[in-house]
């Protein structure tokens, strides 16, 4: 197999047919990299116990090293098959019982067989089992625990389609399962079980309400709804960099439909466009881009990262005004997300 060289890889996409799956289990087997659908997003995945391997995801990515990256297993026994943590807490078995297969992953302490490339230097791992089929699948064609972080260039949206990661990894990678859209959109939520407290370190499909439902008291971490003050040590490392962040510029606006109608209507020109629902979009002037109804946050986390990469696609838009989503539910999720595209930059129209 291949080494660490620049020659640029020739990128195969392959598709969810079980002999195309054993295909991609053999490039993970023998230490390279495989575009993987899952139900959040694409992931890029390695042999996570091949340290070597692992090491090729940062460089493709142009990944920082001390980020961590998620394991993923294809079944809940396959934590202890593996050896992969010191011990299961209670709370991880009453959330797999739940949410698992699905968009969570669980921050663990972290066995010795845990490559450092993948714990990025910290005594904790992130343990997830994704639903998507052709993940667990190729999960188990492979026979071994996966390294994925998400499947794009470090700071570019996460992909959702197969072709947003040709688009970002060709020649860098060996091959993509092409397994279709994602449904969810967003990444999973993360939860740590290995501090004193449950805290959610990162919101996603699963809901910090479903959380709390499930365990009682769960924190939430002060980097998911606010910018980190300087010095301030990131619980979860890949919350302490710019994420997501369109070349133009794009400003949160905050207020009901008409206040927002109105404000975009009155500062647009022909660089702007609007992120918004589907309902505003008979009133703008500007181009616009729909983010989904306001309210159904299901269709908000599925269509979000797409629509950000359309803004990368038309050079012409250089500011952005986006509808603020509700933080309920997903929402929670895609506000996270969209606050990060728009540095931390919102326009409160109520406070005006
Ligand atoms: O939905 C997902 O989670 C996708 C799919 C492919 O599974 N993966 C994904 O991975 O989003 P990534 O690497 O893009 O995001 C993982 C996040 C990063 O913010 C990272 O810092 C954090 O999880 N993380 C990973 N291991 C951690 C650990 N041991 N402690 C704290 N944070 C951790
Ligand atoms: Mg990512």
């Amino acid at each position: 197999m291949q080494t660490i060289s620049n020659e640029p890889l020739n990128t195969v996409m392959l598709s969810s047919s079980p002999e195309d799956i054993e295909k991609a289990a053999e490039i993970i087997r023998n230490g390279g990299l495989v575009g993987m659908p899952t139900e959040t997003v694409y992931g890029l995945a390695a042999d996570a116990l091949n340290g070597k391997a692992v090491s090729k995801i940062f460089k493709a990515k142009g990944r920082p090293g001390d980020n961590p990256l998620i394991v993923h297993v294809a079944a809940f026994e396959d934590i202890e098959k593996y050896n992969l943590v010191k011990k299961i807490p209670q709370g991880a078995k009453i959330l797999a019982d739940k949410y698992w297969p699905g968009p969570l992953t669980i921050i663990m302490e972290k066995s010795d067989i845990i490559p450092d490339e993948v714990s990025a230097g910290l005594d904790t791992v992130a343990v997830r089992i994704p639903s998507h089929k052709s993940a667990a699948a190729l999960i188990r064609a492979a026979g071994t625990p996966i390294a994925a972080p998400s499947a794009n260039l470090s700071g570019s949206p996460s992909p959702t389609t197969a072709q947003h990661v040709m688009n970002d990894m060709k020649g860098r990678i060996e091959a993509i399962i092409d397994g279709g859209e994602c449904s969810v959109g967003v990444e999973s939520t993360v939860i740590t079980l290995a501090g004193e407290k449950p805290r959610l370190l990162r919101p996603g499909g699963v809901t910090l309400e479903q959380l709390r439902e499930a365990l009682g008291e769960v924190e939430m971490d002060d980097a998911v709804l606010h910018k980190l003050k300087d010095g301030v040590k990131a619980a979860s490392p890949g919350m302490k960099y710019k994420h997501y962040a369109p070349k133009a510029e794009v400003v949160i606006i905050k207020g009901s439909s008409k206040a927002y109608i109105d404000y975009v209507n009155s500062h647009d020109d022909e660089n702007t466009a609007a992120l918004c629902w589907e309902e505003d979009i008979k009133d703008l002037k500007c181009k616009t881009l729909s983010m989904g109804k306001e309210k159904d946050q299901e269709s908000q986390a599925h269509r979000l990262f797409d629509e950000l990469r359309e803004i990368d696609n038309d050079e012409s838009i250089k500011k952005v005004f986006a509808r603020c989503p509700s933080i309920q539910g997903i929402g929670l999720a895609v506000y996270n997300r969209l606050i990060r595209a728009a540095g931390f930059e919102v326009i409160d129209l109520e406070k005006i």
